[in-house]
C-alpha cells in the first residue's frame, strides 16, 4: 500500500488509473477506522480493480466549540487496517495541503441541508461539500463509497454530484451495529460506561417507530411522540437534539409515514453527539 500526503501526487496516480480504463473505488474517511469503515473498504475491494481511501479530519466541517481538536486519531493503526483491507493507496494530507493560504472557495447545497444536522451544526455541510468535492476531483474514482449512518450527508453528496456533473457513482452502504444495536461510530469512544450502557436505546427507539409503521400507523406526529417518550424514559443521561421523519431523498419532513420515510435522530451525551436513522418501511 502506498501512502501519499501530496494532493497533486494522489491526483496524478488516481487519474492515471482512470486514463488506463482501470475501475477504482474511493472511500473517504476521517480515520479512527472501525468495522463500519472496513465494510466500505471491503465493498470497494470487491467492486473495483483499484481501491483508494483517505484519512483527513476536515476542519471546515467542525463548528466553533465542536470536537475537532479532540477528534480521535490513530494514523498508524489506521494505516495497518487499511493495508489489511487491501487498500492500494491511502491519502493522508495535512490541513495546509488541502486548504493552502488564500483558499477562498465554498460549496453549498441548499434545501437538503436546512434541517436535521444542518440545523444543529450550521456550516457543517458546506465543509463536507467542499472537502468531498476536492477529494472527488483528486481521486476521480469510478465509485465513491459512503456509509448510510450519515444519511443526510449521503443525500447531500448525491445531490451535489448530480448538480455538478461530477462523473463518479455514489454507493451508500448499510449501517453496521454492535450486537446490542448501537451504530458503529468513531465517537462511541467518548461515551462513559453508563452512557454506553444506555446508548443502544437509540436504536430501540428507531425499531419502535418501524414497528408502529408496520402496524399501520401513518401519523409522523404520533411516531415521533412515541420515540421521544421512549428516549425520555430510557436515556436519562442524554438530551435529544432532534427526532424527525423526513423524505429519504429530499430530507424534507413527511406528512404521512406510509410512503418513503426516514426516521433520523441525534442524541447528545456528555462527550458525544450520536446520530442514527432507519427507513420506516
Ligand atoms: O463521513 C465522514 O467521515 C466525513 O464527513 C467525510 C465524508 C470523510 C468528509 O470529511
Amino acid at each position: 500500500m502506498q501512502i501519499i500526503t501530496s494532493p497533486k501526487e494522489f491526483q496524478s496516480l488516481c487519474w492515471s488509473w482512470r486514463a488506463q480504463g482501470v475501475t477504482s473505488a474511493f472511500v473517504p474517511t476521517m480515520g479512527y477506522l472501525h468495522q463500519g469503515h472496513l465494510s466500505l473498504l471491503e465493498w470497494g475491494r470487491s467492486n473495483a480493480q483499484k481501491l483508494a481511501a483517505s484519512i483527513f479530519v476536515n476542519p471546515t466541517q467542525f463548528g466553533p466549540g465542536e470536537d475537532l481538536s479532540r477528534y480521535p486519531r490513530d494514523a498508524e493503526g489506521d494505516a495497518a487496517k487499511a493495508r489489511d483491507a487491501g487498500v492500494d493507496v491511502l491519502f493522508m494530507p495535512e490541513p495546509a495541503a488541502m486548504y493552502p493560504s488564500g483558499f477562498a472557495t465554498s460549496v453549498s447545497v441548499s434545501g437538503l441541508t436546512g434541517g436535521l444536522c444542518g440545523r444543529s451544526r450550521p456550516g457543517h455541510f458546506d465543509g463536507v461539500a467542499v472537502v468531498v468535492t476536492k477529494l472527488l476531483m483528486l481521486s476521480m474514482p469510478t465509485t465513491a463509497v459512503f456509509g448510510q449512518k450519515d444519511w443526510q450527508q449521503l443525500a447531500v453528496i448525491r445531490r451535489m454530484v448530480a448538480d455538478l456533473d461530477i462523473p463518479v457513482a455514489i454507493e451508500g452502504r448499510p449501517i453496521l451495529r454492535e450486537d446490542d444495536g448501537l451504530a458503529l461510530s468513531s465517537r462511541n469512544v467518548y461515551l462513559t460506561p453508563e452512557e454506553r450502557a444506555q446508548a443502544p436505546e437509540i436504536h430501540k427507539g428507531l425499531l419502535l417507530a418501524r414497528e408502529m409503521a408496520a402496524d399501520g400507523e401513518r401519523s409522523p406526529r404520533k411516531v415521533l411522540a412515541a420515540v421521544a417518550d421512549h428516549y425520555r424514559a430510557k436515556l436519562p443521561g442524554a438530551s435529544v437534539d432532534y427526532i424527525e421523519c423526513v423524505h429519504p431523498e429530499t430530507i424534507q419532513p413527511v406528512g404521512d409515514v406510509a410512503g418513503p420515510a426516514l426516521l433520523a435522530v441525534a442524541v447528545k451525551f456528555s462527550g458525544a453527539r450520536l446520530i442514527d436513522n432507519m427507513l420506516l418501511h
